[in-house]
Parts: structure tokens; C-alpha cells; sequence
């Protein structure tokens, strides 16, 4: 479905993988739903940011002048909507100074066609790392959308941090915007006939804000 050089970064911490776990367990409340969401998802922002720019600054420590390196970056978080905003803070905490945009997407039940009820952008997005954070990546659809708003926005060096792909999701991607990477703790085996990822773990919002 998708070649071997396409850039998926498989996060396979144990931390990240035991929570995945959990996610996927359907007795897991969403009290801890929330919670494993955010630990995980503070494991892929991890791995996300490793290669942002850095700067090198001259501090004091209590005994004498030393180096650092510091970062020189601008991180653009991008949710999108609804699920997405279990991801953004572990983002935050990461990385307090970050920029946050949202997009709406809302998958058709039917169709699986997503479509667009949101667009909150900040402003130039040019020098930015833009961090889409939704945590299903199935047909695509939504990150498609949400990776062409942000090009359309300016945004150049887009990467997408998600819990669970499917591998149509990836060759989707892969085909349009070959130059995104991809972090996620797992690549599952496909879609069932209503485009739910199998063995997935179900509607990601719906458990994240107990509305299934
Ligand atoms: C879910 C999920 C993704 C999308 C993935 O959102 O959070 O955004 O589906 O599916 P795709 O790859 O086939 O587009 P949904 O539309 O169910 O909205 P929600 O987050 O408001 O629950
Ligand atoms: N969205 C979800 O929340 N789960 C899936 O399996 C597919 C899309």
C-alpha cells in the first residue's frame, strides 16, 4: 500500500505502546481515556520535535560562563477538531510557547467524506513546524484536508502525529504530500467497510468525550 521510504516514524517506546494498549481496551473509561491520550501523545510529540532548529546561547551557570543549545524554533499545534484536541496539550507542555490553529473536519457517517465546519490559523506560517495532531489516521480524508489548508496558509516543513494509522491512511498521504512525515506508535492492518480502522479502537472522540 505505501513504499518503504515513505517517512512513517514508528514510536515504540514501551510507555507509548502500553498506553496504546489501554486505548484500545473498549472497558477503558473516558476518565482514563483522556489521560492515556495525553501520555501518548506526549511520547509522539517527542519523537515529532526531535529535529527542530536550535541556536547556541552563552549563560552563566553559579560557577562560571558555559554554552547551551536552545531552541530556535516556531511550533505551530494544529488539532484537528474534535478528537485532535485530546493530542494538543501534551504538545503545550512540551512546548508552552507554541502557536495553536484548529480545523473542523467532521467525517460523514455514510460517506466517510470529511468536511469543514472550522479554520483558525495563525498568522505566517512560513517559517513554522506545524504539528497536525489528529489522532486517526484512516481513509486520509482529514489529514489531506487539514495538510492542504495549512500549504495554502504557507506552511512549508508539516508533520503529522497520530495513535493510530491505517495503511491507506499513510498511502494517501504518501501519494499527495509525499514530503510530510508521519509519527505513530502503530500501523494497523486496514479498514473495515464503514472506513474504521481494524483493530483500531473505535471513534476516538465519541471515547475521548464519552458522547458514543
Ligand atoms: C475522526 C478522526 C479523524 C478522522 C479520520 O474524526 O478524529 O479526524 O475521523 O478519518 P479519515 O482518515 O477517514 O478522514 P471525525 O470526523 O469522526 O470527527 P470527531 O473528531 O469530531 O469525532
Ligand atoms: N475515526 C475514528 O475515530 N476511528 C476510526 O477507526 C476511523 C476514523
Amino acid at each position: 500500500m505505501y513504499s518503504s521510504d515513505v517517512p512513517v516514524h514508528l514510536v515504540q517506546h514501551p510507555i507509548a505502546q502500553d498506553a496504546l494498549s489501554s486505548l484500545r481496551d473498549r472497558a477503558t473509561p473516558s476518565s482514563e481515556f483522556r489521560r492515556l491520550a495525553h501520555r501518548l501523545s506526549l511520547m509522539l510529540a517527542i519523537e515529532a520535535t526531535r529535529k527542530l532548529p536550535m541556536s547556541l546561547a552563552r549563560l552563566e551557570t553559579p560557577l562560571e560562563p558555559a554554552e547551551g543549545e536552545v531552541l530556535n524554533a516556531n511550533v505551530v499545534v494544529v488539532p484537528v477538531l474534535r478528537a485532535g484536541l485530546g493530542m494538543v496539550e501534551a504538545v503545550l507542555t512540551l512546548l508552552p510557547t507554541a502557536r495553536v490553529g484548529h480545523i473542523g473536519l467532521q467525517r460523514d457517517e455514510h460517506t466517510a467524506v470529511a468536511s469543514r465546519y472550522y479554520l483558525r490559523l495563525p498568522d505566517d506560517l512560513s517559517n513554522a513546524t506545524a504539528l497536525v495532531v489528529d489522532p486517526m489516521l484512516a481513509t486520509g480524508g482529514s489529514a489531506l484536508a487539514a495538510i492542504s489548508l495549512l500549504e495554502q496558509a504557507g506552511a512549508k516543513d508539516i508533520r503529522l502525529v497520530c495513535i493510530v494509522a491505517a495503511p491507506e491512511g499513510i498511502a494517501a498521504v504518501e501519494a499527495a504530500h509525499p514530503s510530510v512525515a508521519i509519527f505513530t506508535p502503530v500501523i494497523d492492518r486496514q479498514l473495515n467497510a464503514q472506513k474504521f480502522i481494524l483493530p483500531g479502537l473505535g471513534d476516538f472522540g465519541d471515547r475521548l468525550y464519552g458522547t458514543a
